[in-house]
């Protein structure tokens, strides 16, 4: 309880239960949820808390990653737009943004290229253990599996603490995402597993990793090459998202990075996170031609279905990855031959921007709309979907662990909950009630 009004930037609260008002001061927007504690009935009953599954209106952290703002479509990491990045940077690069914050000079990018290029290799034991998977495993449940079991190589990694120890386990896990992604792939077509080159760019090594068969050596054109690393870029952080939430609430247990990245994984791997764009590769094959398309849209305003790749809980404007996505697209097209597909999503897409349905829900197509069509273009399978977002998604899981741990506002994730179930019941033995 304190003076009502004394302070401009506050919430004034009334609690009509008591006819006490209190006054909650206001910061950055938000309220501290520790404050309403104060707002109870009497000495005995829990203080007031909120109620909020999905965290729809509260915030778990600070964090100077990723600025997003969905009513402008606008996305910027470390505060550079995305759109620069992906047009005038490179993968690797990005992730030394996420992770330090700026910009590196050139003797820290050759020294940062370097250390991830030398560490892609992984210990042979994982090759003997990723080769014990059933033959047909989901190549998103293997990947979580060896990313997690990588802790059990590197021991050390528990020692959160130290700054230079995390540094070694970042530049790890960076590295061997691809060999694993790449290794995940290959058993589950029946190939024997390749080695990293280390000659290569990094999206280019994983590229040889993923197809490499008797060649001496296995090089991509440079334009796919582009074009995966501008995927890995747009995919590479967004915010308090699902995984991320999950890498953030799993670390805050003190774990070592792998076990939390894990927990990024397994959240990635959930069809409500990872899974639209091959939705929307079904939805195409399936109105067939741009002649089906009035038909089509019909139904979508009908309610009798979605337009799959559009719309967004945050980007009530155009996604701006899927305008850089639609342009990759057109480029592996180029190379790989055109996929009818595409021009069916283009028509559709035109045909919807300009629908009063569309225009005034604000649905525009998302990061999903585009990028099943370049993965299918790769002759990836819908599976390896989440694996391409989860390698291009680590540098910002990684870059957001590193916040947590050092953020000393931060605390174990432990929500509250409002009990709804029995109270004070008496036991009776299994031997009296089973007589
Ligand atoms: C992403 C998504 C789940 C966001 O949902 P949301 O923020 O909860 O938005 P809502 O479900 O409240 O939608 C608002 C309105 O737009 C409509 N709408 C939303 N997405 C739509 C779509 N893809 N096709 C047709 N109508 C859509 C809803 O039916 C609703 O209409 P109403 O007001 O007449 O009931 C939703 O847009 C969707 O399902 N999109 C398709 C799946 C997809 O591409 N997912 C990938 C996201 S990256």
């Amino acid at each position: 309880m304190t003076d009502v009004a004394a302070n401009s930037d506050s919430l004034t609260v009334r609690d009509n239960r008591t006819g006490q008002e209190y006054d909650i001061p206001i910061t950055d927007g938000t309220i501290n949820a520790k404050d309403l504690g104060q707002i109870r009935t009497d000495e005995n009953t829990p203080g007031l808390a909120t109620y909020d599954p999905g965290f729809v209106n509260t915030a778990s952290c600070r964090s100077a990653v990723t600025y997003i703002d969905g009513d402008k479509g606008i996305l910027e990491y470390r505060g550079y737009p995305i759109e620069q990045l992906a047009e005038k940077s490179n993968f690797l690069e990005v992730a030394y943004l996420l992770i330090h914050g700026a910009l590196p000079t050139k003797a820290e990018y050759d020294s940062w290229v370097h250390e991830i290029t030398y560490h892609t290799f992984v210990h042979e034991n994982v090759k003997s253990f990723m080769e014990g998977f059933r033959y047909d495993a989901h190549p998103m449940g293997m990947l979580m599996a060896s990313v997690g079991a990588l802790s059990t190589f590197y021991p050390d990694a528990r020692n959160i603490g130290d700054a230079d120890n995390r540094h070694m386990q970042i530049v790890r896990m960076i590295a061997k995402m691809p060999t694993l992604g790449a290794w995940s792939f290959r058993h589950a077509q029946g190939k024997p597993f390749v080695y990293p080159d280390n000659d290569l760019g990094y999206t280019a090594n994983f590229l040889s990793m993923l197809f490499k068969m008797s060649e001496k050596k296995f090089e991509a054109d440079e334009r796919l090459v582009k074009a995966l690393d501008v995927l890995f870029i747009l995919h590479a952080d967004h915010g308090q998202n699902a995984s991320t939430n999950a890498v953030r609430s799993v670390g805050s247990t003190q774990v070592d990075p792998y076990s939390a990245v894990a927990a990024g994984v397994g959240a990635l791997f959930g069809p409500l996170h990872g899974g639209a764009n091959e939705a929307v590769l079904r939805m195409l094959r399936r109105i067939g031609s741009t002649s089906e398309i009035p038909a089509f849209i019909e139904g979508v305003k009908d309610g009798n279905e979605k337009l799959m790749g559009f719309g967004h809980r945050v980007y009530k404007n155009y996604d701006p990855r899927a305008k850089i996505i639609k342009k990759s697209a057109e480029d592996v097209f180029e190379v790989t031959g055109t996929n009818p597909l595409l021009d069916i999503a283009k028509e559709l897409e035109k045909i919807a921007l300009e629908d009063e349905y569309f225009v005034k829900r604000k649905l525009y197509p998302n990061v999903d709309f585009y990028s099943g069509l370049i993965y299918e273009a790769f002759q990836f399978p819908p599976e390896m979907f989440t694996v391409l977002f989860a390698i291009g998604r680590t540098p910002g899981w990684l870059a957001q662990w590193l916040e947590l741990v050092q953020d000393k506002d931060q605390k174990i994730a432990r929500p509250k909950q409002i009990y709804t179930g029995d109270r004070e019941l008496t036991f009776t033995p299994s031997s009296e009630r089973w007589s």
